[in-house]
């Protein structure tokens, strides 16, 4: 569901119930779930499930697990357990579906975490995912907001992944052409996460289906604060810009686009191939990290800049909640 669709819908409901042990809830923007045990533990709730984006399945399941587990890493904690969300026609055969979740399996496990339990429904197009629990202390969760001026904006994983994954699905890929993109959606975030908490982040989220921009936007506040994208510096995996300038871009994309539209400034340099980059639904995509120019000094320590990650913006008070996507 886009992002415009999803905020209709939670403004069909009551607020969310007040307690003072929900550090995160319903009401903010967060992909998971916060919630406090006692002075030391809070839990992660967080889960994740769709449709396969590759067609082999034990990649597919890494892939969901890999993307399920993401938003724990998101906020800084552990992944402890999981649990598997299982639709699947039977008539495709029971081998297929035990791929998946053995790609889902090793990962979780590669992850830390122990594999519990789940729950399958018969349904005429497969989808699989996780729903994961997670711990972390309740005075070190990173969340979306956080960002301040002069912060840089930093970006652990390439982009490209929707507009792959619709040029494969039209044949005009193989799945040898997007390897790199396939294996960058199955790698955790667990080092980018660690490297942000012990770098102070002060805002970290991850990019996932709302694209670059509309996971962005989630990070600035009602007023306040801008930022400014530098959308030749955004790492991309092989192929994006070919396959999006021939037009292999996913109807979320334009989803993603009329949902930031209002608050983007787009520079006139800007070509609208790399418009839609930055719009493109990611799946299993990288952190989304705020750091002071400090805390990017000892983050550029942690991991490779360039390998790992790039500085692709950074944050400037704005009298207005704004982004300015310059070339
Ligand atoms: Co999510
Ligand atoms: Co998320
Ligand atoms: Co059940």
């Amino acid at each position: 569901m886009g992002p415009g669709d999803l905020r209709k819908v939670l403004h069909l409901l009551p607020p969310g119930e007040v307690r003072e042990e929900i550090l995160v809830g319903l009401d903010t923007p967060d992909d998971a779930a916060v919630f406090r045990l006692d002075g030391e533990r809070a839990l992660i709730h967080t889960l994740d499930f769709f449709t396969p984006i590759v067609d082999d399945p034990y990649l597919f399941g890494q892939i969901a697990a890999a993307n399920a587990l993401s938003d724990i890493f998101a906020m800084g904690g552990n992944p402890v357990s999981a649990m598997n969300i299982v639709c699947f026609p039977c008539s495709l055969g029971m081998d297929i579906l035990a791929e998946i979740l053995r790609g889902g399996m090793e990962k979780v496990r590669e992850a830390g975490a122990v594999l519990l339990g789940g729950h399958t429904v018969d349904d005429d197009e497969p989808k699989y995912g996780l729903a994961v629990t997670g711990l972390i202390h309740p005075d070190r969760v990173m969340t979306c907001l956080g960002a301040r001026d002069g912060d840089s904006l930093v970006l652990t994983k390439p982009l490209g992944t929707g507009i792959l994954a619709t040029a494969l699905k039209g044949d005009f890929i193989s799945e040898e052409d997007m390897a790199e993109a396939i294996r960058g959606m199955a790698a955790l975030n667990r080092e980018a996460s660690r490297a942000a908490l012990e770098a102070g982040a002060h805002a970290c989220t991850d990019v996932t289906g709302f694209g670059f921009l509309g996971h962005l936007l989630n990070m600035l506040p009602e007023e306040g604060l801008g930022c400014v994208v530098h959308a030749s510096s955004l790492p991309l995996y092989p192929l994006t810009r070919e396959m999006a300038s021939m037009g292999m871009i996913p109807a979320g994309a334009y989803r993603n686009r009329d949902f930031v539209e209002e608050w983007v400034e787009w520079s006139p340099e800007v070509e609208d191939t790399d418009r839609m980059i930055l719009l493109d639904p990611q799946t299993s995509g990288g952190l989304l990290v705020a750091l002071s120019p400090q805390g990017l000094q000892v983050f550029s320590g942690l991991l490779k800049e360039g390998r790992e990650w790039s500085r692709v913006g950074e944050f400037v008070s704005s009298p207005r909640r704004s982004i300015m996507v310059e070339p």
